[in-house]
């Protein structure tokens, strides 16, 4: 076994996680929808923006934290909505939920989660929140959303990207489906089965999305609780309007990592269009691509409130279980606090746009 602290930086954790997991697993885990364009992008999008850092500003104090929806966090990181942990390791979203406490990080808990959100509530210390998915039967959704915050969790995202499932030919390939002896622990109804198969997450799933939403059914989630709601798996401007026109009380800039429409914009470049947009009526977070500190400073630059980070958690969580994942977000917390000094930044509000060159 690797001593995790010999392991330098998030990226070395993929390699790691990819020889303790088997193909299936990995592929499931790693891919994007088609060619795969906007899984490369994601990444390649942040490196282009190359910073303009201050000299001889003090930055020998740094406060690196931030505040969402009352509850003040470490750093501006969350952990992103990931299906199926237990087939990463087996205590699955608890040992993650562990993790996230342990380092003070809120954690978003996926509606296709391997454990319930009551198991993962009983462990959490960190803020916890829930992804949904807005399902064929509202009634069913509705409910889940009354149960999550019966549960504890303190914000509701609700994933909008996901009108059919992206094509993961990777899946598709490999016959993918959900273990033998795993649930999708949130979605068991009496009668339904609760595998899946086909196109990663294929028939059997298919009831929990519509490809018939439209925005008053996601006023519809915000109506039935008294969470703050956020809206996950936005590209443009003009719908980061529309989604707080309809009650929506955060952004997360999101393609779900490539794994629905290839060819999307990559988050970094669709970042600065939404956050102009919503001018500071709600927060703006953004996911996809996210590996280094220097990658957080980026995106506070260009307005982000915070970021989430989805497989480099997973592969924390395949390497070794919960100190795999602290390990990884640790790796992060420190490179952003260090990104902050190198670019003369004391804290989140120093750092502003001018630290990325233009192009
Ligand atoms: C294996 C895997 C499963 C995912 N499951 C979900 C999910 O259940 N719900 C959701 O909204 N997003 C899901 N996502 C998307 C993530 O929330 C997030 O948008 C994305 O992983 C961020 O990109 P990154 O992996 O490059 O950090 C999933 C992503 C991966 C890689």
């Amino acid at each position: 076994m690797t001593n995790l602290s010999d392991i330098l930086n998030v990226e070395a954790f993929e390699g790691l996680a990819q020889s303790r997991l088997d193909r299936v697993a990995v592929d499931y885990f790693r891919s994007g929808s088609w060619g795969e364009h906007t899984v490369a992008e994601n990444l390649a999008a942040w490196q282009r923006l190359w910073l303009r850092p201050r000299c001889l500003v003090n930055v020998s104090q740094r406060d690196p934290s931030v505040s969402l929806f009352g509850d003040r966090m470490p750093s501006p990181l969350l952990i992103a909505p990931t299906a199926l942990h237990k087939m990463a390791h087996p205590e699955g979203e608890v040992a993650t939920a562990k993790a996230a406490g342990a380092c003070g990080v809120p954690m978003v808990l996926s509606s296709l989660s391997t454990c319930t959100v009551e198991e993962v509530a009983k462990v959490a210390t960190s803020p916890l929140w829930m992804q949904l998915y807005i399902s064929q039967d509202r009634g069913f959704t509705r409910s889940l959303a009354q149960r999550v915050e019966a549960a504890g969790c303190k914000a509701i995202m609700v994933t909008v990207d996901a009108p059919v499932w992206g094509v993961r030919e990777r899946d598709i390939h490999n016959g993918f489906r959900v273990p033998d002896g795993l649930h999708i622990a949130n979605l068991e109804r009496p009668g339904l089965p609760t595998g899946h198969s086909g196109s990663g997450i294929g028939a059997t799933l298919g009831w929990t999305i519509d490809a018939s939403l439209t925005w008053k059914d996601f006023e519809m989630v915000c109506s039935a609780v008294k969470l703050p709601v956020l809206v996950k798996g936005i590209l443009r401007g003009d719908d980061a309007i529309k989604a707080m026109d309809h009650g929506a009380q955060g952004v997360v800039v999101s393609n779900h990592g490539g794994r629905q429409l290839d060819g999307s914009i990559a988050t970094a470049s669709a970042l600065p269009d939404v956050v102009q947009s919503v001018s500071g009526r709600v927060p703006v977070l953004v996911d996809g691509g996210i590996r280094r500190g220097a990658d957080m400073l980026r995106a506070v630059a260009l307005g982000a409130r915070a970021v989430l980070v989805g497989r480099p958690v997973l592969w924390g969580l395949a390497t070794a279980g919960q100190p795999g994942v602290e390990r990884v977000l640790q790796l992060l917390l420190e490179e952003f606090s260090l990104s902050m000094a190198l670019a003369g930044c004391p804290d989140i509000r120093s750092i502003t746009s001018d630290l990325i060159a233009r192009a």
